[in-house]
């Protein structure tokens, strides 16, 4: 049982939701990476490159063209918020040394990212892999047939592998006065970046006020999707577990009324979210259109549909 729903799109980037129980056919993307953040459940990935434990907070990364399936363990379904490129999916230029190593100021390190095991040898024959790809501007899927098992392999050489980084792992960036944004910068990508909202301290400046102060994008459109703890700033929105709100760029936005007072000498924020800030216009897909809110453009205002 899997559903997949498409929640956002543009050429850069694709946001969907998936619900899986069983296990998927093989696959490839061959248009980007993919970044899959496992909201709850379990699963092993096997891939070209060998077996993936998956668990409850991995960002999981499939590098583009690498052939692979998906094998949720455990009762519960498996959940993930699917975020695929049409890049590469990389650690910000800025946490790298000129050798490529992780900084000691980056929020994770090498020790945080954990590749694939041995690899699932499998022999078999007339074996069916689907492949997403692009046809001009369209997205399109075509099925293979190996005569034999895209698994049966004796090893492999190079720097290119699925690998997964827990969000628990992710150590925020915190000071005295608010960080904008880019503190929280996991990855980035071709006309997108990916940020992490984790549980942290919050501003500690005598006269700081944690809650974020109201700004535009001006150059991008904002996608949060609130996977866990209590998300101070949007209190009284709607906004809750599951929660997906787009900021399109060039709306004015920030804190619900009555946000700064209630934050003013909170210490910690309990909240966790991912954030895809895209730097090209989105286009929403059914799943969004599906599920969307119509009174949530409007709990600034205190007016509007569903609010008296
Ligand atoms: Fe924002």
């Amino acid at each position: 049982m899997t559903g997949r729903r498409l929640l956002l799109a543009n050429a850069d980037v694709r946001i969907s939701y998936v619900v899986a129980k069983g296990a998927s056919p093989l696959y490839r993307n061959a248009i980007g990476d993919e970044l899959v953040y496992v909201e709850s459940g379990a699963a092993v990935v096997e891939s070209v490159f060998g077996v993936v434990p998956v668990r409850q907070g991995d960002q999981v990364l499939m590098p583009r063209a690498t052939t692979h399936r998906w094998l949720p363990t455990g009762d519960a379904p498996l959940r993930a918020y699917v975020i695929e490129a049409s890049s590469h999916i990389t650690p910000p230029k800025r946490y790298l040394s000129k050798f490529g190593q992780l900084l000691e100021n980056s929020p994770y390190c090498e020790r945080d990212l954990h590749g694939p095991l041995e690899i699932p040898l499998v022999e078999d024959t007339e074996v069916e892999v689907l492949v997403k790809h692009r046809a001009g501007n369209e997205v399109i899927g075509t099925r293979m047939v190996y005569a034999t098992h895209p698994f049966d392999v004796v090893g492999w050489d190079g720097c290119l592998y699925p690998y997964t980084f827990n969000i628990a792992d992710f150590e925020p960036i915190t000071g005295r006065v608010h960080q904008p944004p880019p503190a929280h910068q996991a990855f980035e990508a071709t006309n997108f970046v990916i940020c992490n909202f984790v549980p942290r301290k919050v501003d500690y400046h005598p006269l700081s006020i944690p809650v974020p102060y109201y700004h535009s994008n001006v150059d991008s459109d904002e996608i949060m999707f609130y996977c866990g703890g209590n998300y101070e700033a949007r209190k009284g929105s709607g906004i809750a577990h599951g929660s997906v709100s787009v900021h399109p760029g060039g709306y004015a936005h920030g804190p619900q009324p009555g946000a700064y007072e209630r934050s003013i000498g909170v210490e910690y924020f309990d909240e966790l979210a991912v954030m895809v800030d895209t730097f090209r216009p989105l286009q929403l897909g059914e799943g969004a259109l599906a599920c969307e809110d119509p009174a949530y453009a409007w709990t600034w205002s205190g007016r509007g549909p569903g609010l008296a």
